[in-house]
């Protein structure tokens, strides 16, 4: 079975500065895939020239088969796209808006994909509300309702839950793994927040300053680290922050020491290993969100 997407040494300039630096990777049908990294990695760019949207400057990108450039029109209906800030006709309802883009994609059945649609992400009973009375959360809901209304093999997801309080983010999450378990859609999303691209993803390339700099499952890339827990505290001598495989016995060691040098230890804090320590381990800085 052949990759539902599939992008090699792909490559994007702005005047000197390169944005998107021989990225290469592959997404199986079905999967869930996510990029993850911090402001201007390059994320935005990669999948909107994936999309068709931004023409690159080298590289490949094939989706279901078929080479996106130089002609992204052929395979733009079986792709959908929620960009990282969507406008919307503010005079419109919801319902109005989906009918309309289902019909741009030609759909003859734009009455019942508008109804799938706002069903598959909750939106009922705001369908007659003017899309811009919908709170933030629900304007997200609206824009993958958008992105899923013709019925896609793809659908990409630029942040998808960027600035929404914490429980709204757990609802979108229900949806988007939804969209991918219940109705097999490939998925490729972007995000910043750690802890969504472990829970949502398949699969995660991480990527910093324009490259991909470890693609792996979440697991696969926590076990890199070759540790359980994160130790870190302060001592006169400093901060520190060590990896370990037995947290408890790294505590009581620090404890120990202090103690026998007349120290005192502060901000002491154990975590469980996570996305952030891989981050941290692969580029030497803090994962800051
Ligand atoms: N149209 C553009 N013209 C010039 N530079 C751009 C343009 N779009 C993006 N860039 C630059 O390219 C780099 C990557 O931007 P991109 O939007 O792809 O990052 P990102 O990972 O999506 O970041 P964020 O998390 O903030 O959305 C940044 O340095 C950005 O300033
Ligand atoms: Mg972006």
């Amino acid at each position: 079975m052949d990759a539902a997407i599939s992008v090699a040494g792909l490559t994007k300039r702005y005047g000197g500065r390169t944005a998107v630096d021989g990225v290469s990777f592959e997404v199986r049908r079905g999967e869930s895939f996510g990029i993850l990294g911090p402001n201007g990695a390059g994320k935005t760019t990669t999948l909107e020239m994936i999309e068709g949207l931004r023409r690159p400057d080298g590289g490949t990108i094939t989706l279901l088969g078929q080479p996106v450039w130089p002609d992204p029109r052929r395979i733009q209906a079986r792709i959908g796209v929620q960009l990282q800030t969507t406008s919307l006709f503010d005079m419109l309802t919801a319902r109005e808006l989906l009918e309309l883009f289902a019909r741009f994609y030609l759909r003859q059945d734009a009455e019942e994909r508008t109804r799938i649609a706002l069903e598959l992400v909750g939106l009922e009973a705001k369908a007659d509300d003017y899309a811009k009375r919908l709170s933030g959360g629900q304007q997200q809901r609206l824009a993958i309702a958008l992105a899923l209304v013709h019925d896609p093999d793809i659908v990409f997801l630029d942040e998808p839950t960027t600035g929404l309080d914490p429980q709204a983010r757990r609802n979108l999450w229900d949806v988007i793994r939804s969209i991918n378990t219940d109705q097999g859609k490939t998925v490729v999303l972007t995000t910043h927040y750690l802890e969504e691209a472990e829970e949502l993803c398949d699969r995660v390339a991480i990527m910093d300053e324009s490259r991909i700099v470890a693609l792996d499952t979440p697991a696969g890339l926590i076990a890199t680290l070759d540790a359980d827990a994160r130790v870190s505290y302060t001592d006169a001598a400093g901060d520190h922050t060590v990896y370990v495989k037995d947290a408890q016995a790294t505590v009581l060691e620090v404890l120990e020491q202090a103690r026998a040098g007349g120290d005192t230890i502060r901000n002491l804090a154990v975590k469980g290993a996570d996305l952030e320590d891989v981050f941290m381990q692969l580029t030497g800085r803090e994962y800051r969100e």
